[in-house]
């Protein structure tokens, strides 16, 4: 069948249709035929070495012993090993000297999510934004410079370690209805008004009167802006935690907050030490990613404020 092209002289396959046109029998170029020869035996190799074949209830593991497990668990150990170096560091440090060393606050900025997520946002919310009251839960907003407790590093830590439950007595039995209702215009007026124009607003008089007189300045303070080691809310300014309609007003006064009355308004910071919940490092790291919401306040008297709830590490909080 081998006959010749006329012109080229290359053998063909017999199949020729005109001097131009015709089967020749050339073998593919060597690098094509090393190539198709090369993949084979790749595959062969790559099918005996990694997991290939499905059996009934198993498969064929390979003789290079890889699994996708394995691999994510080598990962997962290099995230281990760069996490554990933080962690190791931050364990002996104090909150203030933690929050002053850049590469921790950014490690636990960006690690705190899910502690803070699993522990507190039920109540406080994803990112501190709050739950407005949501199923009775009046956990204040911890994105703002509003601070019931205070808003420096070692405050939001005492505040985590120890719980907060501010009490405000019930005045249903000390105050008449009458003082009640004109109190509350006046706190109202505190905030809607301002401190100046409220305290000269004849209107609200009354209620001044009855608010100096009866024991409000001792909790909210005689300027009505709350004293930070009780927990007692800021009253001048547009900040509520319960409800700051008149009537949310004279109930919170009425029946208090955390008083033991039923009708009180509960608000109740679980203590996270005591329970055992979580460790003091989680603490730290949770008082630091408060923090860096954006609300904390800068520690003007460190030397005081630093109380050290570990053994205190001045030289590592110098650098
Ligand atoms: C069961 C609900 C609840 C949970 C859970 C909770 N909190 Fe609170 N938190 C509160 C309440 C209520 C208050 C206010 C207490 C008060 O008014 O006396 C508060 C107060 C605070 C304050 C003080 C705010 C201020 O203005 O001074 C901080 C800081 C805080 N919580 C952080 C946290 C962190 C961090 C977690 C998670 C580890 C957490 N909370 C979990 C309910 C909760
Ligand atoms: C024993 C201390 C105490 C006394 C007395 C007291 N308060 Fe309070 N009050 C508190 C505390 C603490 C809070 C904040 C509770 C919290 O947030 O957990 C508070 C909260 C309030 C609030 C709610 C503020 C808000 O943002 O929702 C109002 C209003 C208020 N007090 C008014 C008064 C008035 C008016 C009086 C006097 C008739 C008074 N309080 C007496 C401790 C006190």
């Amino acid at each position: 069948m081998s006959e010749k092209h006329d012109v080229s002289g290359v053998p063909t396959t017999g199949h020729l249709w005109d001097d131009d046109l015709a089967d020749f029998t050339n073998q593919p170029p060597k690098w094509w035929m090393l190539g198709l020869t090369a993949s084979a035996l790749f595959v062969v190799v790559y099918w005996i070495y990694y997991p290939s074949v499905p059996f009934a209830s198993s498969f064929f593991k390979g003789v290079g012993g890889w699994s996708a497990i394995k691999e994510m668990e080598a990962d997962k150990g290099e995230v281990d090993a760069a996490r554990g170096k933080f962690e190791a560091k931050l364990k002996d440090m104090t909150p203030a000297a933690i929050l002053a060393d850049s590469e921790l606050t950014e490690y636990i900025k960006r690690s705190g999510k899910v502690l803070f997520g699993d522990n507190c946002a039920a109540c406080h919310g994803q990112n501190g934004a709050g739950t407005k009251g949501k199923d009775g839960l009046f956990a204040p907003i911890l994105n703002d410079d509003d601070w019931l407790y205070g808003g420096k590093i070692d405050n939001i830590y005492e505040t985590i370690a120890g719980g907060r439950q501010g009490m405000m007595v019930a005045h249903k039995d000390t105050l008449k209805e009458q003082q009640i209702d004109d109190v509350a215009k006046f706190v109202k007026a505190l905030s809607e008004e301002g401190k100046d124009k409220a305290d000269a607003d004849p209107a609200v008089a009354a209620g001044k009167k009855v608010f100096m007189e009866s024991d409000c300045t001792a909790c909210h303070g005689t300027d009505e802006h709350g004293i930070q080691a009780m927990g007692s809310a800021n009253l001048t300014d547009k900040i509520w935690r319960f409800d700051g309609s008149l009537e949310g007003i004279k109930h919170t006064i009425t029946y208090g907050v955390n008083s033991g009355d039923p009708q009180a308004r509960i608000a109740q910071m679980p203590d996270f030490k005591k329970a055992a919940k979580l460790s003091d490092a989680e603490i730290k790291k949770l008082a630091v990613y408060v923090y860096k919401f954006g609300g904390g306040q800068v520690d003007s008297t460190p030397e005081v404020a630093v109380a050290a709830p570990t053994p205190a590490t001045p030289e590592k909080a110098a650098k």
